[in-house]
């Protein structure tokens, strides 16, 4: 049974001792990694689902591959808001692009397929898939008329409940919508973006958020600007149905903590 490891938002910095809203993004990844693998008997593919690097610059996307290939699992990745497309490609060669200068993939493994979508409008914080992306989509879910498929995209295609992220999420997911109503062999849509596992429908289709192998997101901003939650990851294991597990780390003493509000002590960590 193929497993998937889908990690999200990992918002590497160039400097591998660099802090992020004071979470270490390099040393969460890798501690993610290391949990996902120590949790599954193996790993097929890793999908990365977008602001792969904060800095965008060229060395961050080499560190991501080196550190993915040392694994030795085949890594997929996708751009998101926070991305420089050209840097993705020249760092990952295997799937460089589709020729019009987005990335995104197709891959057939252990009788399901895996598509990735490219939802990044650059310069801007919103996605749209756009109507030539909807056109491929809807020709490779033609191709594989039945077969179990897991969709991949940075922005969620439904609100998730944060009017803030969902303010820049993606614009053109009633044509997704509409496309989907006759593929119902697609198991689900995963995305990044909102930091935090989440649930929901697009239709009848299952969508499911995955956290940040980084810093987390409150599900409304009423609740302050990070969760105090462990970065994590979201698992796929691909049998004869989708089952999906959210995998997070144990230690918190490197999170942001909540700031206390007048008269109350500051909160510690459990
Ligand atoms: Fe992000």
């Amino acid at each position: 049974m193929p497993i998937v490891l889908q990690l999200s938002d990992p918002h590497l910095l160039q400097d591998p001792n660099a802090r992020l809203r004071e979470v270490p993004t390099r040393q969460t990844l890798h501690e993610v990694l290391s949990l996902a693998f120590e949790r599954c008997a193996a790993i097929d593919r890793v999908v990365l689902t977008g602001d792969l690097a904060h800095d965008e610059t060229p060395a961050t996307y080499v560190a991501l591959e080196g550190l993915l290939r040392t694994r030795g699992v085949e890594a997929l990745p996708l751009p998101g808001n926070h991305d420089d497309r050209g840097a993705i490609a020249t760092a990952f060669p295997r799937v460089a692009g589709a020729g019009d200068g987005t990335i995104r993939f197709v891959d057939v493994i252990g009788g399901w397929c895996l598509i990735g979508l490219d939802s990044q409008i650059p310069g801007e914080d919103a996605g749209r898939l756009g109507p030539d992306q909807l056109e491929w989509l809807r020709q490779t879910l033609a191709t594989h008329v039945g077969m179990p498929t897991v969709i991949f995209v940075h922005h969620p295609p439904i609100p998730t409940g944060h009017p803030v992220l969902d303010d820049m999420g993606l614009l053109d997911a009633d044509a997704l919508a509409s496309m989907l109503e006759a593929t119902p062999w697609v198991a689900a849509i995963c995305h990044g973006h909102i930091h935090r596992a989440f649930e929901g429908r697009l239709g009848s289709t299952p969508v499911l958020g995955a956290p940040s192998t980084a810093f987390q997101f409150p599900a409304h901003p009423d609740d302050g600007p990070f969760e105090f939650l462990p970065p994590g990851a979201r698992v796929l294991h691909l049998g004869s149905t989708l089952r999906t597990e959210v995998i997070r780390l144990p230690r918190l003493e490197w999170l942001p903590r909540p700031k206390p509000k007048p008269g109350e002590s500051t909160p510690t960590a459990s």
